[in-house]
């Protein structure tokens, strides 16, 4: 039993790193930083809530602003478990 939850939690922490990788250039490690010169909100400021409504929004297309064809591109390969850790890691 324990040795099976520490292993969902190594899992879990390679899931959210794999996936939040290619991210960083953009928002900064811990989403810190407004996307290309203030192009988007500091992320890190968003609540968990509000990351896993954009992401899933930029994935279907409901949400986003003048340059959200470019989130669209970077939310398409995410499933929504890596969403929610991502959102569990970098929202407040
Ligand atoms: C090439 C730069 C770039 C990369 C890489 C990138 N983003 Fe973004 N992100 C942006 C921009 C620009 C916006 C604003 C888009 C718009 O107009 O809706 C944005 C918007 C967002 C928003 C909504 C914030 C808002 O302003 O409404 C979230 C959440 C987000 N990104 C998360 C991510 C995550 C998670 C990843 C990695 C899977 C990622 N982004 C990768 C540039 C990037």
């Amino acid at each position: 039993m324990k040795k099976s939850v520490s292993l969902f939690l190594i899992m879990s922490c390679l899931a959210y790193a794999n996936s939040y990788t290619k991210c960083i250039g953009c928002h900064g490690a811990n989403g810190e930083k407004a996307a290309l010169n203030g192009k988007s909100k500091i992320i890190k400021d968003m609540t968990k809530a509000e990351i896993k409504f954009a992401m899933l929004g930029y994935k279907d297309g409901s949400y986003g602003g003048a340059m959200k064809n470019l989130m669209v591109a970077q939310s398409k390969s995410l499933s929504e478990s890596d969403i929610n850790l991502i959102a569990e890691k970098i929202g407040k």
